[in-house]
This record gives C-alpha cells, structure tokens and sequence, in this order.
C-alpha cells in the first residue's frame, strides 16, 4: 500500500491500493468512532461497488444506509442536495457519524457539501472511483454542488478524514471517462514533473493500466505539494488550473452538456501552449492525442472570449491563466481581459 499524509488545517491520509475498495471498513473504522456510516453514491457506481462497501463497513461494525442517485452533473444541484439531508435526517445521522462518497467527483464534491454543511458539519470518507476524482477531486476539500448562475458555485473546504484510492476501479470506468481523467494527470506532468510527463508518453489509453498506480501516487503527491502551500486558494493553487480558463470556456461555451470537464481542460492546455509556449506545444499535443483527447477546438476564439471573462477566478477586469514554457514548471500571469484576447490572437 502506498500512504499519502495531507497536512492542512485538519490533516488526513490517502491509500492507494489496488483491493481497498474490498476493506474499506477496516481502514475507515481505523479513523474515526462514528458507529453509523451514510453511504452516498450514483447509480453506476452503487450497482457496482456499493455491495462490497456497505459488506465491509457492516464487517467492521458501522450500522449502514446507502442513498443512490441518478448518475452525472445534473446531479450535482441543490434539490439533490436536500434529498441528501433529508435522508441523513432520517437515519438520524449525528455529528459523531460519518458520510461516505462513493463514485467519481460529482458523488465526492456534493457529499462533501454535505459533510461540510449538515449539523454545521460532520466527518467525511472519500472513496473515488473515477481517475479524475483520485487525482484531483478527492483531495484538497474543495466542495460544491450547481446552480442556475454556474458550475460550482456553492461550496465550502472540508477536508475528508480518509481518502481511499483503489486503482481496480478504474477498470470499469467508460473509456471516455478514464481518457477524462488523464487530461489532469497530464496536468501534473506539464505543471511540476517532466519524469511524470515522460511516463505518459510512453503509454496510451490501452497500456495506461499497468503504469496506473505510480501515476495515482505521483499526480496525489503534486496536488498534496500544492493544496498544503495554499489550502484555501489564495496564490499557488492557481497553478492547478492550467488548461481551465479556455476549457471552462468550451464547457460553458457547450452549455455544460455533450462536452466534458477533461476534454476542455485538453484542449485548453493546447491551444494555451499553441499561442504562448509553442516549443512545448507539439509534445503536449502528441501525448494528448494518445489518450484520444482533443487538441484544440473549431470554435473561432472571439466565441469563447466571452466565457473567459466570466471565469470565476477572475478578479475585476484582470484574467489569471497559466503557462508552461518548460514540460513541468508552471507560471501564473495575470493579465486584463483586453490583454488575455489579444494573446490568444483577437
Ligand atoms: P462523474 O462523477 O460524473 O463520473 C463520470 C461517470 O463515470 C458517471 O457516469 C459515473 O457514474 C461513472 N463512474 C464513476 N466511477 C465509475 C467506475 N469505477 N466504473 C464505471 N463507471 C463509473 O465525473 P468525474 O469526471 O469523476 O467528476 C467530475 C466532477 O468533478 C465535476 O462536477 C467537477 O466539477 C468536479 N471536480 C471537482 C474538483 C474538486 O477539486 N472538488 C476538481 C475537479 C473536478
Ligand atoms: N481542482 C483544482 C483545485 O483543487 O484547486
């Protein structure tokens, strides 16, 4: 097993072991004395897995309820959100018990609202089955559900007490899922580690697997690096949004529907590294390509400028985005939104 400790303000482990989805009880029962765990998970991923975690935490003596909802970001809303209390209420969940997300980071980032926000808080257990979540969204507490104004927008920080990685998931997942996941582990690579990177080059989405839990560990490690110089998004966390100014642009620009999270981060680190590293530009876009990603976009720039300047990360009329002018070192630059346009060729 490999152990990752995260040292922010309330500090937690993350396991990374192929199985552990299997022994979950053990290693839960092992951080906290709550007696009852409330198991909140989708549909795809309760059908799969959801009997082995609520057998394991039986074994090991929690008393067990399981809420299951409709699979995908639609899910991610307020009304879901009340659903999830009104159960808890139910099951007469206390502060001394503990939420347990099951699934990809839709399940992970609105339980941990829950968690965050129920009896003004209570512990929670991220169990992440989607790439994306074990590499990004399970760790560093950032929580949030949707609303009509935008994705994300309500949240809070709340740090899980356990994060249980558990790589043979990974092997139900869709293809497209698991190719969104590997947009941000390549994120890692191109913003702090070109050894990282190398290792992506030589795979493909077929042979990944094999390589699959060096790369969990290592794109855990950076954002472990980063979420504990700035847990509450103030400087360098920044730096993790390489690629996400134009790819929430695209997501945005496609309503949110048919477009996926990881496929604008793609091909924004592209077409950002197109413009303004072009000497990395051609090894991001061959390793992109290999995970069956985009590279870039037909939509004319002067479309997406508009989202850009609604970024959420913008302050007044300055934009933030990130550059990688070498494989594995990232700069912020804050620029206007007249300056950012003109960059990006308008
Ligand atoms: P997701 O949770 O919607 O999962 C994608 C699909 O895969 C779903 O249909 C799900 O049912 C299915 N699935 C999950 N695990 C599976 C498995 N092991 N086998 C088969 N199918 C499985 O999407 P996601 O890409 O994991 O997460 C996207 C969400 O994460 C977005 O809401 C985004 O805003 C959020 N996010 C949060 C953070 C953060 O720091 N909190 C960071 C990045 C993204
Ligand atoms: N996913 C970006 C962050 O955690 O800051």
């Amino acid at each position: 097993m490999k152990k990752i400790h995260v040292n922010t303000s309330c500090p937690y482990d993350v396991l990374i072991e192929r199985g552990a989805v299997k022994e979950c009880g053990k290693y839960i029962a092992e951080v906290t004395s709550a007696r009852k765990a409330a198991v909140i998970t989708d549909d795809t991923v309760g059908a799969l897995y959801g009997d082995t975690v609520v057998r394991s935490l039986e074994n090991s003596g929690f008393e067990c309820r399981v809420f299951t909802f409709p699979h995908g970001e639609q899910s991610k809303s307020l009304s879901n959100l009340g659903d999830i209390y009104d159960f808890l209420c139910e099951f007469n969940i206390t502060r001394s018990d503990i939420l347990i997300a099951l699934g990809g980071g839709v399940v992970g980032d609105i339980t941990g609202f829950a968690a965050a926000s129920y009896l003004r808080g209570i512990q929670f257990v991220q169990i992440p089955t989607t790439l994306l979540a074990q590499v990004d969204s399970s760790v560093g507490g950032k929580t949030a559900i949707d609303i009509k104004g935008g994705k994300n927008l309500v949240g809070a920080f709340k740090q899980p007490v356990l994060v249980l990685c558990d790589s043979d998931t990974l092997k139900t997942l869709p293809r497209d899922v698991l190719a969104d996941g590997m947009a941000e582990a390549i994120k890692y690579g191109m913003i702090r580690d070109s050894h990282l990177f190398e290792l992506f080059e030589k795979h493909d989405l077929d042979t990944v697997d094999e390589a699959m839990d060096d790369i969990v560990y290592t794109c855990i490690d950076i954002k472990r690096d980063v979420v504990e110089h700035d847990e509450f998004d103030r400087g360098e966390r920044m730096i993790l949004n390489f690629g996400h100014t134009l790819g929430h642009a695209l997501e945005a620009w496609h309503n949110y529907t048919d477009f996926t999270h990881g496929n604008g981060v793609a091909a924004g680190m592209c077409m950002i590294s197109d413009r303004l590293a072009p000497q990395v530009a051609g090894r991001l876009k061959k390793c992109i390509g290999a995970y069956e990603l985009p590279v870039g976009t037909d939509i004319p720039m002067n479309e997406l400028l508009p989202f850009c300047s609604k970024d959420k990360k913008r302050e007044s009329d300055m934009i933030n985005y990130i550059v990688c002018e070498e494989i594995g070192k990232a700069e912020i630059k804050k620029v206007t939104v007249s300056e950012f346009s003109r960059l990006m060729g308008e």
